[in-house]
């Protein structure tokens, strides 16, 4: 198993400058991890990690590209919109080999997104183990919480994370970092297990409609 102390380890955060991605790469940051923010624009990255670090008052991000940020990392997290999903994915392939991807994206469909969309290969993150190959331990998790609670690095956020992958070393690593985001992970089982994760979102956004409700979460009960 890899060194996962924060100072030991780069987190990519592909998709790190939008809503969820820059909560979580926050997080991080300031539990002592090296933080790169990826974007498909280097200077977009630069300027939001400039920008978060002369706010903490210490260089706690950079920004690239995200092709140079996967290169860089040892983890490499995924938060962009499904739309963006596959073509990202491709993009950063060669950088990705013998790494953890964790997938945190969630197959909406604009604009039915209060309704469940299993996509043509299960769930998003089985998508990309297939774009990735067997080189690469895709772990999905984060789907079901709201960038919404994760935006004030320093509030509590009242949701737990549904880990899934089939590698239990990268499960393991992808649970500390949730752990070290502030919240709780559970190995929630295989990958395949991602679909239920995945599709948990869009209940969870009808809620925040229906009750009017920022960032409604989920607990998993009786685990101390
Ligand atoms: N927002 C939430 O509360 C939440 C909660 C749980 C899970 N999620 C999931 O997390 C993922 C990210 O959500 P988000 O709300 O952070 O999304 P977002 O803010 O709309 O987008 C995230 C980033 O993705 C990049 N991006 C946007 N459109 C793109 C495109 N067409 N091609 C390539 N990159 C593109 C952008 O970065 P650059 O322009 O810098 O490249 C953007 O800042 C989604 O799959 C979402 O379903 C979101």
């Amino acid at each position: 198993m890899a060194d996962n102390s924060p100072l030991m380890m780069t987190i990519a955060v592909l998709g790190g400058t939008g809503k969820e991605g820059s909560g979580l790469a926050m997080r991080w940051a300031l539990k002592g991890y090296r933080v790169i923010i990826g974007s498909r624009d280097a200077e977009r990255a630069a300027v939001f990690a400039d920008t978060f670090n002369r706010q903490i008052g210490a260089e706690y991000m950079i920004g690239l590209s995200n092709d140079e940020a996967a290169q860089q990392a040892q983890i490499v997290v995924l938060s962009v919109p499904y739309s963006a999903h596959r073509a990202t994915l491709e993009g950063v392939k060669p950088h990705l080999s013998g790494k953890i991807l964790v997938d945190v994206t969630v197959p909406l469909q604009p604009p039915a997104v209060r309704t469940v969309h299993i996509p043509a290969g299960h769930s998003a993150a089985q998508e990309a183990q297939t774009i990735l190959g067997d080189e690469v331990r895709v772990v999905s998790a984060f789907q079901n919480v709201s960038a919404e609670k994760l935006k004030d690095p320093d509030a509590p956020v009242n949701c737990d994370v549904l880990v899934c992958g089939d590698d239990a070393d990268a499960k393991q690593e992808t649970i500390k970092l949730v752990e070290a985001a502030g919240l709780r992970g559970f190995d929630a089982g295989p990958l395949a297990n991602a679909a239920a994760a995945e599709a948990l979102t869009p209940v969870l956004l009808y809620i925040n409609k229906t009750y009017r409700v920022k960032g409604a979460g989920i607990r998993i009960t009786n685990i101390d």
